[in-house]
């Protein structure tokens, strides 16, 4: 009797051996996602018993102080111990006042979280662009973004999330300075202990549509461009990392992820500081939007989007799908 045999085919290494099962491809499986890393953003407004689903981000809401306490609490549940908080203010004015008002919803919103959930991490965002009736990230004069007068506002805004308690300050206006000048004024209030997270590689992006919706920050006229940085820049983005960290950034941010996942390994690799990525709104809103209509799985689109991130050297994702990832890594 003869036996049919594919014998002929003499491999020393096959690598489908390490793929066979699911114990054997846990076993040598390289990158690992945890919930200690995500981190949830959510959306502060005015109000009482206020929660109002964003249009283009299903699943994110605005939501009021006693609102966003019981998401917090939630999301702590599921995992997640980390939010950053942005803020929706009732009045605007072309200086972004509200900004460092003690009273205002991100400031209510930490002291109230400090309060009412213990050990959850509290990052806030120190922009203007929610906060001015222009919709500009800072001061204009002539028409212009004024760097050093924004980097002022900045400063007082910092110091007043500092004041309500916010363990991280993360200013994400990209003005020039801005993360020395925050951090001194921090030490020299007693906040030596309040770390900062520098959106130091931030990119001027399409995929931030769906949070000037939810925030309400669409600039009124014109852009970005003249301090986000140009999409097609990868060593200005190690520049500002470098200069992010001289002035004293505890950890350093590229935004977004996805499309910028070659600037994020090599931030990682070049400065080994903690890093985050943003998977920003666009990016869950495409994600969102093609599940929606049937086109792709969400639960494993979801899972290899944050894979890849965390692949490319993050440490730290912030992601609108924390809660739903944090439940799955359980
Ligand atoms: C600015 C800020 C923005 C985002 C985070 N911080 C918007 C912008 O720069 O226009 C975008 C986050 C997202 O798209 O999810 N305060």
């Amino acid at each position: 009797m003869s036996t049919t045999t594919h014998a002929g085919l003499a491999l020393t290494h096959r690598l489908r051996r390490l793929r066979r099962s699911e114990s054997m491809r846990a076993l040598v499986r390289e990158t690992h996602l945890s919930p200690d890393g995500l981190v949830l953003p959510l959306f502060v407004c005015e109000g009482d018993g206020v929660r109002r689903e964003v249009p283009s981000m299903p699943g994110v809401f605005n939501l009021s102080v006693d609102e966003a306490v019981k998401d917090v609490a939630a999301a702590a549940a599921d995992g997640v111990k980390s939010v950053i908080l942005f803020g929706l203010p009732d009045q605007k004015d072309d200086v972004g006042s509200s900004a460092h008002d003690p009273e205002a919803p991100v400031q209510s919103a930490i002291r109230a979280i400090k309060r009412e959930v213990k050990n959850t991490l509290v990052i806030t965002d120190v922009c203007l662009c929610e906060y001015t009736d222009h919709g500009h990230c800072g001061i204009l004069i002539d028409g212009e973004i004024a760097n050093d007068a924004t980097v002022d506002q900045l400063v007082r805004t910092a110091l007043s999330h500092a004041a309500a308690g916010a363990d991280i300050v993360a200013p994400s206006d990209m003005m020039d300075g801005r993360v020395g000048a925050i951090r001194q004024a921090l030490d020299a209030r007693g906040y030596e202990h309040v770390a900062l997270l520098s959106y130091a590689a931030k990119y001027c992006s399409a995929f931030y549509g769906p949070f000037r919706d939810a925030a309400g920050s669409t600039p009124k006229f014109g852009d970005r461009r003249s301090h986000q940085m140009d999409p097609a820049n990868a060593r200005e983005a190690l520049r500002e990392v470098e200069q992010d960290i001289a002035e004293g950034a505890d950890l350093v941010m590229v935004k977004p992820a996805v499309t910028y996942l070659d600037v994020i390994r090599q931030v990682k690799d070049r400065f080994g500081y903690p890093t985050a990525a943003y998977h920003v709104s666009g990016e869950y809103a495409m994600l969102k939007a093609a599940a929606r209509n049937g086109w792709i799985d969400e639960t494993r689109a979801m899972m290899e989007t944050l894979t890849s991130i965390r692949r490319a050297g993050a440490d730290i994702i912030i992601t609108y799908y924390a809660r739903e990832a944090a439940r799955l890594l359980k």
